[in-house]
């Protein structure tokens, strides 16, 4: 609180100005510490304020409170809110939080009439709004990054929609995909994030205030007008239920978890990428850095993060569950401790997503390298089953077994699969003739892979279309 704030409110000296009046004496400093949350939940000032406004408003209109007090509780709402948003707020633990921090300030600026403000109300409803809104915040600010990188992706799968690359199983170079292709499996799994995250903003999306401390309250407030006015699509339903439940920030750190998982996914796939063995991408200067040591190196750190902070937030995810585990109702002062872990993982995961959509846009693909590396391993054996099956009328079993055999020769003779003459072929099976070369190449491979969702460049063209129509 600022110069002017009174020493009542500090440990040490008297009671809790604000719920202090059956207290003789002031918590030990140590109980003023582990109670205190105003460190991490100042983030939820603007939201305790929106709140604050929405209820004095509901209170002046249900003839609750006179005009005159509402008039200047909502104008010493906007001074509160200007100084905490100029850091001009100096915040004390014997406070405890934002919510008693902005009601001691209001008191200070407005007199005795802000201790009608919280009328109806309770911390509990209160902080229990204040939080949802903060995740429906951070749901629709990571919409917004998550889109910008499906858009990366999309303009750079456009690029690569023909260029060939191996498709790996047990990272074992499989069959010929194009990296176009693998590009557009990334937006696929982030439009799913992308639906877990409306979906839990359509459940969170119901207010709490007006449960008050558990039981609702004698005063004749109106929820629906509370509601309407911070965008909640109406009251929740219980009151015991609203001021104990959590589910919206598990569930949000659930998608979270899931979202950061894909990122780690494709961030591990940049850094084996762009190794020197691999050389199938090329991150430049912006997304690298140097080794102090090594003057060879570069490093795709951020890679590397984006894989590690899944950890976080899975780590906040846990935390939650354990602490929400087998809480009796209604509220419990174990619930204090959702914030933290939410807010770290909700930065942690927008950070990601972030670095990720520049990694997209800045990465380079070594065409020629993916190509040859495409046609290494006997990538296009499948493709010679296929033909075995189209044009020799084979059960598949049998090709399988016949193409094992020509793997085999080729491997002996140490050449690729279309580098056999067409007699090594015969010596196998003699009914093979030479238009089987035609599927041996990569790019014949792929280009016949035309099934919906395939990799043909014809199928991955297509599939940005439908795709960009889709966001
Ligand atoms: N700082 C508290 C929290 O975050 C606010 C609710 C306090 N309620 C109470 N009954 N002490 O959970």
């Amino acid at each position: 609180m600022s110069a002017k704030k009174g020493k009542e409110n500090r440990a040490g000296g008297a009671a809790n100005a604000l719920w202090g009046g059956r207290f003789a004496a002031a918590p030990a400093e140590i109980m003023a510490k582990i109670n205190a949350s105003i460190d991490f939940d100042w983030k939820l000032y603007r939201q305790d304020i929106a709140g604050s406004r929405a209820h004095c408003r509901m209170l002046v209109a249900q003839g609750i409170l006179s005009e005159a007090d509402g008039e200047a509780i909502l104008q010493g709402l906007d001074q509160v809110e200007r100084e905490i948003a100029a850091g001009e707020m100096t915040f004390d633990p014997a406070l405890e939080d934002i919510h008693m921090h902005v009601e001691a300030r209001l008191r200070e600026i407005i007199g005795p009439a802000a201790g009608r403000l919280h009328t109806a109300r309770s911390r509990n409803d209160q902080v229990a709004t204040d939080f949802r809104l903060w995740v429906r915040d951070a749901i629709d600010e990571l919409d917004a990054g998550l889109k910008g990188l499906q858009e990366a992706l999309l303009d750079r799968a456009e690029e690569y929609a023909d260029a060939v690359m191996p498709g790996f199983t047990h990272l074992q170079a499989a069959q010929p995909v194009t990296f176009g292709h693998h590009l557009m499996a990334y937006f696929e799994m982030v439009a799913r994030d992308r639906g877990r995250l409306a979906d839990c903003r359509r459940r969170l999306n119901e207010c709490p205030l007006g449960s008050a401390a558990l039981a609702g309250t004698s005063f004749p407030i109106d929820r629906e007008a509370t509601a309407r006015a911070l965008g909640f699509d109406r009251p929740t339903a219980n009151s015991l239920d609203a001021v104990s439940d959590r589910d919206f920030a598990l569930e949000f750190l659930s998608a979270a978890s899931i979202a950061a998982v894909h990122l780690s996914r494709l961030a591990e796939e940049i850094v084996i990428w762009s190794s020197a063995q691999f050389r199938f991408v090329t991150l430049t200067d912006k997304f690298t850095t140097g080794s102090s040591i090594m003057p060879q190196k570069r490093n795709p750190d951020a890679a590397e993060l984006c894989r590690a902070k899944a950890g976080r937030v899975i780590g906040a995810l846990n935390s939650l569950l354990m602490v929400m585990k087998g809480l009796p109702l209604a509220y419990s002062k174990d619930m204090q401790e959702d914030k933290e872990a939410t807010f770290d993982a909700a930065a942690a995961l927008s950070l990601c997503v972030q670095a990720m959509t520049g990694m997209v846009r800045d990465l380079e693909a070594n065409r020629e390298v993916m190509r040859a590396a495409a046609g290494a391993g006997f990538a296009t054996a499948t493709d010679l089953a296929d033909w075995l099956v189209r044009a020799l009328d084979m059960p598949f079993r049998d090709a399988h077994h016949v193409t094992g055999a020509l793997v085999k020769l080729a491997e002996s003779k140490g050449v690729g699969l279309e580098q056999l003459t067409l007699a090594d072929m015969q010596a196998v099976e003699p009914r093979i003739t030479e238009a089987v070369f035609e599927v041996l190449g990569v790019e014949n491979s792929v280009s016949s892979r035309t099934s919906y969702g395939g990799t043909a460049p014809t199928q991955v063209r297509a599939a940005i279309r439908a795709a960009r129509e889709r966001i």
